[in-house]
C-alpha cells in the first residue's frame, strides 16, 4: 500500500481499535441469523479491513503459479496481521491451517477467520481418478462419493474451501486441461457439477456447518474451455449460441445445486476478459442467477488485464475487475495495493466494497468459520481420515467405474486368472507417480498402486514385465515442461524377448500424468516419444496384445485401433489405479464406462464432438467432392462421444413413447427393453439422445438429453424409462431467451451417440 494510504489506515485503525472496547463482538453470537450477524460485523470494519477480506495470497511457497515477485512471506505476514487478507489458498495440513488462522482471528482487530482455498480436483491425498476419467463413468452416485472423499481429506487438513469442480465443456483435446472437466457435453457436465458440488458441499447449505464439507468453486467462468486452437489461456470467440447452449448450463445448474463460490478464467471472451466481464459476473450471475456466493479471480488474472490490453495498469485493472463484479483477488495483489484509494477517489464505489465483503463473510459464516475457526485444524482427525481404509475403497471403486472398454476382438479379455504367460511392457506399467494425475500437490509421489503390482497379485499366471522405452527423460513434475524420450530405444529387445514366448502382451502406453493439466496443450495427440514405434515391433512379434492406455485427454490411435484386438481406456486413475486396472484385466470387474468425449482419428479433426451442427451438405447425395468432409479422413471421430464396450453384450428393442403428440409443458415418456445378452452380469449406460428437426436457429444434430445406468445380470431384460420435459426441449436464442418452440423432434436410445433406436414425436 502507498504511504499516505499506510497513514491513514493507521489513523482508522486506532480509532477502530479505541471504540472497539465499547462494540461487542455481537456477530459472534450463534442464536442471530446470518444476515444480521453480518451486518453487525460490516457496520465495524473500516475500509481497509473490507478491502483486506478481498484479498487472497498463496502460502509462502509457489506451487500452483509463478510466484509474485512483490510476494514474499514477510509481507503477507505483516498484512495478515493488519486483517488484509480474507483468504489463503494452498496452505494445508492442520498444524500450518491454524498458524495462519491464529494470526487472522487471534491478532487483528476483528478476528475475521481466513478462508482456505486448494485445488483439491479429483482428491487431496487419497486420489481418485482425473475428473475427465470420472465423468467415463457417468456414475453420479460414484462420482459423489468421490468427492466425499475428497472434502473430507481436505477438510482434515485444514481446508474449507475447493477450487472444484471446473465444469468447462470442452471439446478440443488438444487443451491440456480437459482432464480436469466431464468432457464434451453440457447435459452430462450439468449432472457431473451437481454430484461433485453435493459431494464436496452437502446437498444444502447447512451441511457446510458439518466438519467434512467445504465450499465448492464452480470454475472457470467462463468459456475457458474454448481456448482457441486449444492452446492455453488462448483467446476465446464464440458465438452466444455456444455460450448460452454450452458453455453455461453447466454453471448454472452449479448455481442450482447452491454452490458458493465461482472461479473466473484467464481468456478473453469476444475481446472482454472474463474478468473484467459485467456481462458475465454481474448480469448473467449475480443478477439473473441471484448467484449469493462470491467470485474469486484466477490466478493473477486481475493482473492479466493488462497484458490483454483491456486496463492500462494495477489501478484500472483493479477498478475494471471490481466493477465488473470479481470480488476477491487471488494473488495479482492488486486489490491490497490500488482499491481503497480508488474508493477514496470516487473511482470505485463503496457499495460494490459492501458487497463483495457482505457476500464473503457470508460463505465464512455459512461454513461456521466464526464459531469455531479451528474446526477443520484437528491433528487427531487429520491422522485418522487422511489415507483411510475407507477412502481407498471408494477411490478403488471410482476407478473401476472409470475404464472404458475400446475394442476387444475375439474376447481376448477378461485374461485366464491361471496358466497364462503374460508379457507387461511399457515404462507406465510400473510407474508408481504417473497414475497421479495432474493436480496431486497433497499426495505423496510414487504412491499409487502401479500395474504390475496390480496384476502381481493374481500369482496363478507368468506375469513378465519389461519397460521397453521410457517416456520421459529427466523430471517430471507439476510446474516444468517435460521431455519425451525418442532417441533411447535400448530397452526394445528385452520387451521383444518377453513378448516372443507370451499368451498375451500387455502393454500399458499413453500420457504421463503430467502430459495433461494446466499449461500441456500438444498439436500432436499421437502416442508420445517412443512408444508408438515400441507397440508396433512388438505387435510383429506377439499381435495378441492389450493396450491399456494412460491419458488425460482423447488420444488419436488410428493404427492401434485398427491392429491391436483389444484396447482399455484406463486415463490416471489415481491412488488405486493398479488394483482397478488388473480387476478390469481379470475379469474381477465387467467395464462400463463410456466416453465423455471424442476420440479423432488424428488431431486436424480437432475440435470434434457430437453435438454438431448438420451443414447445408453433410452427406455426399451427388457423389462429388463438394459435400461437407475431409479428403484425407473420415469425418465421424474414431471413437465417438457415449461409447463404451463390456465382457458381456446389451440389446435395445421396443422403443416407445407414451405419445406420439404432446403439448408444451405436458411430460414425454421414452421407454426401451434393454437385455443384457450375453455372459457376464454387467452394466450399460442407456443414452437418449434428441434432435429438433426444424427450429428458428438450427440446431445440432442430436443432443444427450437423458441417461440411466442400468445394471443387469446375464439374460435379464429390463424396460427403462427416460422422460422429458419442457427443460429438454428448448434451447435459448442468441440473446439468452429459453424457448420451447412446435414441431417435431427426432428421439434416438442406445449405449452410444453413434448408434441406436429411433422414433419421433410431434410438440404443439
Ligand atoms: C490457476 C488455475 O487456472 C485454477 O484452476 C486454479 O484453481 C488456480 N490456479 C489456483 O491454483
Amino acid at each position: 500500500m502507498k504511504n499516505n494510504l499506510i497513514l491513514a489506515t493507521t489513523i482508522s485503525t486506532l480509532f477502530a481499535i479505541t471504540t472497539m472496547n465499547a462494540q461487542k463482538k455481537t456477530y459472534l453470537d450463534k442464536t442471530k441469523p446470518i444476515e444480521e450477524r453480518i451486518d453487525l460485523l460490516m457496520k465495524q470494519m473500516t475500509l481497509d479491513e473490507k478491502v483486506g477480506q478481498m484479498n487472497q495470497y498463496n502460502g509462502f511457497w509457489e506451487v500452483t503459479g509463478p510466484a509474485p515477485k512483490g510476494g514474499d512471506a514477510e509481507t503477507k505476514y505483516e498484512h495478515l496481521r493488519k486483517g488484509w487478507v480474507g483468504s489463503m489458498l494452498s496452505v494445508r495440513g492442520a498444524k500450518n491451517v491454524k498458524a495462519v488462522q491464529k494470526i487472522a482471528v487471534e491478532e487483528t482487530r476483528l478476528g475475521i477467520p481466513l478462508i482456505i482455498g486448494f485445488d483439491v480436483i479429483h482428491g487431496y491425498k487419497t486420489l481418485s481418478p482425473i475428473p475427465l476419467a470420472e465423468a467415463a463413468s457417468w456414475d453420479l452416485e460414484a462420482i459423489k462419493k468421490s468427492a466425499q472423499v475428497a472434502a473430507d481429506e481436505a477438510s482434515a487438513a485444514g481446508i474449507n474451501w475447493t477450487f472444484g469442480p471446473m465444469v468447462d465443456v470442452a471439446r478440443d483435446a488438444r487443451w491440456g486441461r480437459v482432464m480436469e472437466g466431464s468432457g464434451e457435453d453440457p447435459f452430462l457436465g450439468s449432472k457431473i457439477a451437481v454430484a461433485r458440488i453435493n459431494g464436496f458441499q452437502g446437498e444444502k447449505v447447512e451441511d457446510l456447518l458439518n466438519v467434512n464439507t467445504i465450499a465448492a468453486c464452480a470454475k472457470h467462468f467462463a468459456a475457458y474451455g474454448f481456448a482457441e486452437a486449444g492452446k492455453e489461456y488462448n483467446t476465446v470467440d464464440i458465438s452466444n449460441s455456444t455460450l448460452y447452449n454450452v458453455v453455461l448450463p453447466p454453471f448454472k445448474a452449479a448455481n442450482d445445486a447452491g454452490v458458493r463460490t465461482y472461479m473466473n478464467s484467464f481468456n478473453i471472451l469476444n475481446g472482454v476478459p472474463a474478468t473484467g466481464s459485467s456481462f458475465l459476473q454481474r448480469d448473467i450471475l449475480k443478477e439473473k442467477w441471484k448467484f449469493n456466493g462470491f467470485v474469486v479471480s484466477d490466478w493473477a488474472s486481475v493482473r492479466e488485464m493488462v497484458n490483454h490490453g483491456f486496463a492500462k495498469d494495477a489501478a484500472d485493472a483493479t477498478a475494471k475487475a471490481v466493477i465488473a463484479g470479481s470480488d476477491m483477488d487471488m494473488e495479482a495483489h492488486y486489490y491490497v495495493a490500488e482499491l481503497v484509494n480508488l474508493v477514496k477517489s470516487g473511482k470505485v464505489k463503496e457499495s460494490l466494497i459492501d458487497d463483495a465483503v457482505h457476500r464473503i463473510l457470508r460463505v465464512k459464516f455459512e461454513l461456521g468459520l466464526f464459531d469455531d475457526p479451528y474446526k477443520y485444524c484437528n491433528e487427531a482427525r487429520e491422522k485418522a481420515v487422511i489415507g483411510s481404509k475407507t477412502n481407498n475403497n471408494v477411490v478403488l471403486d471410482m476407478a473401476k467405474k472409470s475404464i472404458v472398454l475400446l475394442k476387444n476382438e475375439n474376447n481376448l479379455l477378461p485374461l485366464k486368472k491361471s496358466g497364462q504367460k503374460i508379457a507387461l511392457i511399457g515404462a507406465l506399467a510400473n510407474d508408481k507417480n504417473s497414475p497421479l494425475g495432474s493436480w496431486r500437490i497433497a499426495s505423496d509421489d510414487n504412491t499409487a498402486v502401479s500395474v504390475l503390482e496390480g496384476m502381481q497379485q493374481y500369482k496363478d499366471n507368468q506375469l513378465t514385465f519389461e519397460k521397453g522405452t521410457d517416456v520421459t527423460i529427466g523430471k517430471t513434475t507439476f510446474v516444468d515442461e517435460l521431455v519425451f524420450n525418442t532417441t533411447d530405444k535400448s530397452g526394445f529387445e528385452a520387451a521383444k524377448n518377453i513378448a516372443k514366448g507370451a499368451d498375451v502382451v500387455v502393454m500399458v502406453l499413453g500420457e504421463h500424468g503430467f502430459q495433461t493439466g494446466e499449461g500441456r496443450s500438444r498439436t500432436d495427440l499421437n502416442l508420445p516419444g517412443n512408444q508408438q514405434e515400441l507397440l508396433e515391433e512388438i505387435y510383429k512379434i506377439n499381435p495378441n496384445i492389450v493396450l491399456v492406455l494412460n491419458n488425460g485427454r482423447p488420444l488419436s490411435i488410428p493404427w492401434a485401433s485398427e491392429k491391436i484386438p483389444a484396447i482399455v481406456e484406463a486415463w490416471q486413475l489415481g491412488t488405486q489405479t493398479g488394483n482397478a486396472v488388473a480387476q478390469v484385466l481379470y475379469g474381477d470387474y465387467n467395464p462400463s464406462g463410456k466416453l465423455p468425449m471424442s476420440f479423432p482419428r488424428n488431431v486436424g479433426q480437432c475440435p470434434i464432438y457430437y453435438n454438431n451442427y448438420n451443414t447445408g451438405r453433410p452427406v455426399n447425395s451427388d457423389k462429388n467432392v463438394f459435400w461437407s468432409h475431409y479428403t484425407d479422413v473420415e469425418k465421424t471421430p474414431l471413437f465417438p462421444f457415449g461409447f463404451g464396450l463390456s465382457y458381456t453384450t446389451f440389446d435395445y428393442k421396443n422403443l416407445k413413447l407414451n405419445k406420439v403428440t404432446f403439448v408444451k409443458g405436458e411430460t414425454i415418456e421414452v421407454s426401451v427393453e434393454v437385455t443384457n445378452s450375453g455372459n457376464y452380469d454387467g452394466k450399460e449406460v442407456v443414452q437418449l439422445y434428441l434432435h429438433d428437426v426444424a427450429a428458428s436457429l438450427a440446431r445440432p444434430v442430436k443432443e444427450l438429453k437423458g441417461f440411466e445406468l442400468v445394471k443387469l445380470k446375464k439374460g435379464e431384460t429390463k424396460t427403462i424409462t427416460l422422460t422429458l420435459t419442457d427443460k429438454e426441449l428448448g434451447f435459448f436464442d442468441n440473446d439468452g431467451n429459453y424457448l420451447v418452440e412446435s414441431g417435431t423432434f427426432k428421439i434416438m436410445v442406445g449405449g452410444s451417440s453413434d448408434r441406436g433406436l429411433e422414433s419421433s414425436f410431434e410438440l404443439k
